[in-house]
């Protein structure tokens, strides 16, 4: 009998798990996803494969993830476009840092060696040189950093076509499944494992195996297994302005926001990080900073409201590093969750962990990412007590 994987959560990561799970065909995976796939942190994402730009305090086991998944990118991709017969639209743009202060330098400066040395490419820029690659920035500058090797990917294009190769490998989707109702972690007489559960639409499953990839709302499921609630909703808010395709030609960085040329006539501007509980709705003040931040940098833009305003869920954990392993009380329970600002770059190494976790071996560095990192430091903290509706079955 093939083995059972059931996944919770269709985004990016329970897409790209799902289908490094039924690479081979040795597998029978379901993911059950609540809403609709694709949608949330992964829907609102501006799918920026920036490592050297986004995780840029030093060279820690975080870094080499998020580095080592960008090097997965163009053949992941490539697999998923074949497998779909869909765009992911990955472009290779580079990207460009830019300083209009002395202080805001120095970071840069100080983090060209390293990020050469892990194979970033980057460059520091004068002003002249910042002003020939991106015409429209604002004059002035102190200086720049150009890193050629960061790209972006249309993030929901590249889950819409994730989605269609799930479905033609076989796997079974479930979508609109409401929340979970009740969740049962089975050990038989003679010690396999396995769990059932239900959810508020889509009936009972089973299975061997399960993956909790639920994002921001894989909280519940930390205190549901005893952890610490530790990963939390913080919403991204960002927009996009009416800017011809091209006009801006790399993905730009400052201080205080991004901007990404899409196609479509699109240079999206992000992105807020607000504690607002699971409330993923815009604010005036939200996309008003973002408003004067990007006329501050883009002097074109002076005036201009953005087209399109929308946000998401970012799925943070207590560090800002995902938790990717199994449970050491519950091994058939794999979580890969906590991807905070790095969920579409992280997508093909967590799948690829996972794929390892899945086939009994255990990549090792991968103890850095433990879903049980906080366990130690929290025992007997607040959550305990809660009401659960998980429990242990001891089957005969
Ligand atoms: N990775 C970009 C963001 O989270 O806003």
């Amino acid at each position: 009998m093939k083995e059972r994987v059931l996944i919770l959560g269709g985004g990016i990561i329970g897409l790209s798990c799902a289908y490094e799970a039924a690479r081979g065909g040795g597998r029978e995976v379901t993911i059950i996803e609540k809403g609709g796939f694709g949608g949330q942190a992964t829907g609102a994402a501006a799918g920026m494969l920036a490592p050297f730009s986004e995780n840029a305090d030093q060279p820690d086991a975080f870094f080499h993830l998020c580095a080592g998944s960008l090097l997965r990118y163009p053949d992941w991709t490539a697999a998923i476009e074949e497998a779909s017969g869909m765009k992911a639209g990955l472009k290779r743009t580079g990207s460009v840092g830019v300083a209009y202060h002395e202080a805001d330098l120095l970071p840069l400066r100080s983090r060209l060696d390293w990020q050469r040395a892990a194979g970033s490419g980057a460059e520091l820029l004068s002003a002249a040189e910042l002003a020939r690659m991106e015409p429209l920035l604002a004059r002035g500058a102190a200086g720049g950093i150009y890193t050629p090797s960061e790209a972006h990917v249309e993030a929901p294009r590249l889950a819409a076509a994730l989605a269609e190769a799930c479905r033609l490998a076989g796997i079974r989707m479930i979508g609109g499944a409401g929340s979970l109702r009740e969740l049962a972690l089975r050990t038989s007489g003679s010690g396999e494992r396995s769990v059932a559960l239900l959810t508020d639409y889509s009936g009972e499953h089973e299975a061997d195996r399960l993956l909790i990839c639920t994002g921001a709302w894989s909280g519940e499921f930390e205190v549901m297994f005893g952890l610490p609630e530790s990963i939390h909703p913080i919403r991204g808010q960002i927009c996009a302005f009416d800017v011809p395709d091209g006009a801006v030609r790399h993905m730009v960085f400052s201080s205080q926001a991004y901007w990404v040329g899409k196609s479509g006539n699109a240079l999206v501007c992000g992105a807020s990080e607000d504690v607002a509980g699971f409330d993923a709705s815009v604010t005036e003040k939200g996309i008003g900073r973002l408003e004067r931040w990007s006329s501050r940098i883009f002097p074109f833009l002076e005036g201009a409201r953005p087209k399109l305003r929308w946000a998401g869920l970012r799925p943070a954990t207590r560090d800002g590093r995902p938790m990717i392993g199994a449970l050491s009380d519950h091994p058939q329970v794999i979580v890969a969750a906590g991807h905070y600002r790095n969920g579409i770059l992280l997508a093909p190494a967590t799948a690829a962990a996972v794929g390892e976790l899945l086939d009994g071996t255990k990549p090792e560095w991968i103890a850095s990412f433990s879903p049980e990192r906080f366990a130690a430091a929290a025992r007997g903290g607040a959550e305990a007590g809660r009401n659960l509706p998980m429990r242990e079955e001891f089957l005969c």
